[in-house]
Parts: C-alpha cells; sequence; structure tokens
C-alpha cells in the first residue's frame, strides 16, 4: 500500500505526530520535499522530540528515507543523530537512507537567503535556512548533490565550476563571499559528508521494489498545501511543491501506485511568517488558540498567527490533494471558547465565495463568512474515543466533515500518541 500524507493549511497541522502513530503500519516512511524549514514535534512518554529532516516514523520499525527531491543540510542532519543517539536511539544506515542525487544546502545558500530577505520590501518570512536558493541551484542544474560531499576532491571540483558565480551573487547583495570557499567549512562538509556516505541509498528504486513485494510505503509531506510553489498563496510560500502529486514525481513512483491520500488538518488555522491568512484573530479567541495551542514555530520559535477553521482553503487543498481521508487534530485547543467559528466562504467586492480565489493579492481582501457553533468547557486531552466527546465537540466534528465531504479518520485531542482516536 502507498500513503501520501500531506498538511491542509500552511503547514504545522500536527503531521508528524500522526506519521508517528500510523508508522507502525508502514515499512518505508519518505520524506519528498523541503529541508530543515521544517519542524516535527514528536511526544512520546516522557520525551519530545524536535526534528527538522529525519522523518518522523524513526521512532518505529520502519526503515526511514530522505528522498532526491528534498534539500538537505547535512550538519542539520548530524546533529539530530547525534541528539537521538544521546536519548538512546541509534540511527543506522538500515534506519535512514538519503538518496544520492538530494541537493546539498551549502553556507552560501543559508547566506543568500539572509540577504535576499532583508532586502525584499515586503518580506516573505523565511526560515533562512536556504531552501529556496538550493532549490533554485537545483533547477538551474548548478547544484552540490549529496554524492558529491563525501570527497574532498569532488566538492572542490564542483565548488571550483560554481564558486565565481555564487561570490559575485553575495558581492552584489552586499555580503561576504568569504563563506564560499572557507576552507574549514569545506572541510567540514567532507567529513559529514564521509559520516553521511554509508546512509546513501537509490530512494526511487527502494520505494518500488518495497512495493511490488507488497510492503506498505508512508510518504511524508513536509510545510502545508498553501505553502506550494505552484499552488499556494504566492509569493508567500515555500520553494518546493508541498502537494501529493509531488510525492511522485519527488520520489520517482507513478501515480497508478497511489492508494491513500490522507490530509492532517488543524480544527483551527495557523500560519508563521506573511501572506493572507483570511480568518486571522487579533482577539481574545485568537489570544487562546495560540496560548492554549503553543503555537510557536518549532524552526524559528516565531509566534504562529492564529484564525478560524477555513473551510475555502480546506476545499482547495481537498481538489489540489485528492484526499480519500483527513485527520483532524488538536480539537482539545477549542475547550473553553464560548462559541467556535467557521469560516464558510469569503465575501469578496460584494460577492460571496466559497472556494478561495487564486492570486493572492484577492485572498488578501476576503472576508470570512462565518458560522457559529456552541462551545464547550471540558478538557478533551483524557478522551480516548470519539463518542466519549462532549456533545458540541463531537457537533463540531461532524459538522466540519460535513461541509469538506471527506471522511474523518482520525481526530486527535493532544500531543501524546494515546491522545488520537478513529472516528
Ligand atoms: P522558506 O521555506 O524558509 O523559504 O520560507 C518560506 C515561507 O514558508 C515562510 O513563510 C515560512 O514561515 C514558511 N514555512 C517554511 N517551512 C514551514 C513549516 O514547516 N511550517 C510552517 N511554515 C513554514
Amino acid at each position: 500500500m502507498f500513503t501520501i500524507l500531506t498538511g491542509a493549511q500552511f503547514g504545522d497541522e500536527g503531521k508528524g505526530k500522526i506519521v508517528d502513530l500510523m508508522a507502525k503500519h508502514y515499512d518505508l516512511v519518505v520524506r519528498f520535499q523541503g529541508g530543515d524549514n521544517a519542524g516535527h514535534t514528536v511526544t512520546v512518554g516522557e520525551d519530545v522530540y524536535k526534528l527538522h529532516l529525519i522523518p518522523s516514523g524513526f521512532l518505529l520499525d520502519s526503515r526511514v528515507l530522505i528522498g532526491p527531491g528534498t534539500v538537505l543540510n547535512p550538519e542539520v542532519l548530524a546533529d539530530e543523530i547525534d541528539m537521538l543517539e544521546k536519548g538512546g536511539i541509534t540511527v543506522t544506515p538500515e534506519k535512514l537512507g538519503i538518496d544520492a542525487k538530494t541537493s546539498i544546502i551549502m553556507p552560501y545558500h543559508i547566506e543568500l537567503d539572509g540577504l535576499r530577505e532583508s532586502s525584499r520590501k515586503e518580506k516573505i518570512g523565511t526560515t533562512k535556512r536556504g531552501i529556496g536558493f538550493a532549490y533554485i541551484d537545483k533547477i538551474a542544474r548548478d547544484e552540490v548533490q549529496m554524492a558529491d560531499i563525501s570527497s574532498e576532491s569532488s566538492l572542490l571540483d564542483r565548488l571550483s565550476e560554481l564558486a565565481p558565480q555564487k561570490e559575485s551573487a553575495i558581492k552584489d547583495m552586499g555580503g561576504d563571499p568569504g563563506c564560499v570557499m572557507d576552507e574549514a567549512a569545506i572541510l567540514h562538509y567532507v567529513e559529514l559528508g564521509k559520516r553521511l556516505g554509508p546512509y546513501i541509498t537509490d530512494v526511487s528504486y527502494e520505494v518500488n521494489k518495497a512495493l511490488d513485494e507488497g510492503k506498505n510505503v508512508l510518504a511524508e509531506g513536509a510545510q502545508g498545501t498553501h505553502l506550494d510553489v505552484i499552488h499556494g498563496t504566492q509569493k508567500f510560500v515555500t520553494s518546493s511543491s508541498t502537494i501529493a502529486g509531488s510525492a511522485c514525481s519527488n520520489i520517482g513512483v507513478g501515480p497508478t501506485r497511489v492508494d491513500e491520500v490522507l490530509g492532517i488538518v488543524k480544527a483551527y488555522i495557523t500560519r508563521v511568517g506573511e501572506g493572507p491568512l483570511p480568518t486571522e484573530l487579533a482577539d481574545e479567541a485568537g489570544q487562546h488558540l495560540h496560548d492554549v495551542g503553543q503555537e510557536y514555530g518549532t524552526t524559528t520559535g516565531r509566534p504562529r498567527r492564529c484564525g478560524w477553521f477555513d473551510l475555502p482553503l480546506v476545499k482547495k487543498a481537498i481538489y489540489l490533494n485528492g484526499y480519500t481521508g483527513v485527520a483532524l487534530t488538536k480539537v482539545d485547543v477549542l475547550s473553553g471558547l464560548r462559541s467556535v467559528r467557521m469560516c464558510t466562504g469569503y465575501l469578496l467586492d460584494g460577492r460571496i465565495l466559497d472556494y478561495p480565489p487564486e492570486i493572492t493579492s484577492e485572498v488578501a481582501r476576503c472576508t470570512p463568512v462565518y458560522e457559529d457553533l456552541p462551545g464547550w468547557d471540558d478538557d478533551l486531552t483524557n478522551v480516548k474515543e470519539f463518542n466519549d466527546l462532549p456533545e458540541a465537540a463531537r457537533k463540531y466534528v461532524i459538522r466540519l466533515e460535513e461541509l469538506m465531504g471527506v471522511p474523518v479518520e482520525y481526530v486527535s485531542v493532544g500531543p501524546g500518541r494515546e491522545q488520537t482516536f478513529r472516528k
């Protein structure tokens, strides 16, 4: 079975937690796009792991893979492996595989990302991890690949071709080009390359072979649908394609092999960074979502912007991804609100829309149209099954399911593994 899982909103929907929960049914869990701009928090008992690159399935028996469509900072990956080792979890090459063609994030990508973002009049709010510039180089065919960094001579060969261009780009933006050919940094990358060398694999081959053998494969998306570089709210997006179809092209597996596409949907909405968020709240309810939901970016620590559930955006996510089911997360965060609102449409230039306009500047001009439902006070974090939810919470979930037209398969009421149940 081949399942693809993506975030239906702007990222931070709780994908890591759901992957962690599902991974026991999968032989392989594969990251297919993005880099260490992503962040997921996985809580197991007392232990909390904050990860950026290693797919969430690593805690269970599944083998985890980093696909060639990702951009990889080898230092961040090595730090994650060390962190897990300190917690008693050994990440061997039998456990983790990295595709030979994965693009490497070089120090100059990070430098360029920072310089470009500070020179922008209207900011995107990037994570400054060099993601966009690593993808530019992939498309321009100027990338450094995973296979290039394991020997000093191959890395130097590659850099001698690329350095003049990178140095002049950094100089043009007013930065210090010294990072491009910094000897210590190059040697450090070669050390990292040698250390990560044993993990190198061919992800497309592994995935297709596993499917041929009747094994189960889970493709784990990073970020969220509306941060997609083609279909999102440009320019306030990331630099990769975050939607389900991208799993096929980025991993190298045919669309005919996909069995299920699971959308992770937060019971409200958050966004970190700039860009439109029609239901954004600046009132007490927004503060409630922020405080109770602990809405801070895992990667940057920035406070996330919070708003009510936005149906038009989720409907678009359903079209873009073809979801066969949905996991609804963080329903517990809504406890304590007198009433809960869901945005069922937008008002734009005197017209009611039930689907977002395509152009970002028009999304930014939309005013939400709300449906109000009664709230509930009960703490949901100990609820173990759907029927034990208070009536108002059940009605909220059922109404969302009805409006989305896609079955809610999981409901989550807290960060722990035991705080998720089937609907
Ligand atoms: P970049 O991916 O660092 O280039 O940032 C582009 C935009 O995507 C910014 O608004 C970031 O805040 C946002 N972004 C990137 N990764 C994530 C994520 O994992 N969760 C939520 N937002 C993200």
